[in-house]
């Protein structure tokens, strides 16, 4: 009696070696592939680069809008995206605005209203901001524009990510 159980149990020892040691050799040629086709959603989303948008002595008090490009890397997908931004000198400060309005996104436009002279102005639903990107009240928009990061090099302007104003 003891003797068979003692068989039996060198069997599953057997079969509990062999589903082992399979399962690891499975398991370490397996994760190398599961690894390769995850990596890209698993990698935390990298920093934006910044971005050269314009020569330092091309600005002025006036904001001016300005187009660039950044690259958008999307887990496998790479892509390139337009970006805008309203950008000016207020003494020896460089400002650059996103032309997102807060309100629902439509873009706004830097004194195309004359019933608004020098505010920045959404047509959607007739926002309006002032100069320094701060929503007037009493209109749509319930905070002020987004601010680009900025460093200048060289002479020019470069910019990030547009970020929410920390006072709005
Ligand atoms: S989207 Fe700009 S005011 Fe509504």
């Amino acid at each position: 009696m003891s003797e068979k159980r003692h068989r039996v149990s060198r069997r599953q020892f057997l079969n509990y070696t062999l589903t082992g040691v399979g399962g690891f050799m499975a398991a370490g040629m397996l994760m190398p592939m599961v690894r390769f086709a995850l990596d890209p959603v698993l990698r935390p989303t990298e920093d934006q680069d910044m971005v050269q948008v314009v020569s330092v002595d091309e600005l002025t008090n006036e904001p001016q809008r300005f187009d660039f490009k950044i690259k958008q890397v999307d887990a496998w997908y790479e892509s390139e995206e337009s970006r805008s931004a309203w950008v000016f000198k207020s003494g020896d400060e460089i400002v650059a605005l996103s032309p997102v309005c807060k309100h629902l996104g439509c873009t706004v436009n830097w004194n195309s209203d004359p019933k608004n002279p020098n505010k920045f102005f959404c047509p959607c639903h007739y926002g309006l901001y002032e100069k320094d990107g701060t929503n007037v009240p009493g209109t749509p928009p319930l905070a002020p524009l987004d601010r680009y990061e900025q460093e200048v090099k060289d002479g020019y302007l470069y910019l990030g990510k547009a970020k929410p104003r920390k006072d709005g």
